[in-house]
């Protein structure tokens, strides 16, 4: 990716965010220089990986495939001393080109993905086989908002604002935009997240992005943070 499409991606991602009222912490707001200038305070965003994660999933399409996600608070899997035992997020799609995060399941991690407004999302699921491929055949057991629903391997299911839906260790899921008016602001509600070990994709995939340095980044992403 461009560092210019990461840059304009958080800009509009504010504005979403703005736009349903929803207010992020301080530290989401500043700038590199207010970064560079704290360097020394900022040990445990560093170490849980809080902030700013521009994607593409290495699919060099960041229009259709990636989205822009802001972790609020995390923990460690691997040092429980560290954080929190939970984690949030919001997650940004590009309503436009119907933004969309490809297939996958956590090994570890259970998560409500909750639509918090500006319009409708979309998301299909599979189980997993045993040796973590994609079921195509069988159905699928999922709780959204505490009720319990049966629906098929890769049904589109909607998911309208307020909502949200509970998945599973090793349940893949595919979601994105359906419609929006605006970029759709998407909540992400779960245990510890670890990127670099919990994440499984059904096709090869990154979960961070080669980025081309085209123009000054306007503030670091959760993965750059040791460049400061
Ligand atoms: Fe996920």
């Amino acid at each position: 990716m461009k560092r210019t499409e990461i840059n304009k991606a958080i800009q509009e991602a504010k504005k979403a965010i703005k736009n349903i009222n929803f207010c992020l912490p301080h530290f989401a707001y500043w700038e590199i220089e207010e970064w560079r200038k704290r360097k020394e305070e900022i040990d445990r965003i560093k170490e849980v990986m809080l902030g700013w994660d521009v994607t593409d999933f290495g699919s060099d399409d960041f229009k259709h495939v990636g989205a822009v996600l802001f972790t609020i608070r995390n923990g460690s899997l691997y040092n429980p001393g560290i954080g929190v035992p939970y984690c949030e997020k919001v997650i940004v799609f590009n309503d436009e080109h119907k933004q969309v995060i490809p297939l996958h399941f956590h090994n570890n991690k259970t998560e409500d993905i909750i639509n918090r407004g500006n319009g409708i999302m979309e998301i299909e699921l599979f189980n997993a086989t045993r040796d973590g491929k994609v079921d195509y055949n069988s159905q699928v057991e999922v709780y959204m908002d505490g009720i319990k629903y049966i629906v098929e391997p890769g049904q589109i299911i909607e998911i309208t604002p307020g909502n949200s839906i509970s998945l599973t260790p090793r349940l893949y899921h595919r979601f994105g935009v359906k419609r929006g008016k605006g970029n759709v602001v998407v909540g992400e509600v779960s245990k510890i997240n670890d990127d670099y070990t919990d994440n499984v994709f059904a096709n090869e995939q990154k979960r961070f992005s080669y980025i081309e340095e085209n123009e000054p980044a306007i503030c670091p992403l959760c993965n750059e943070y040791d460049k400061l």
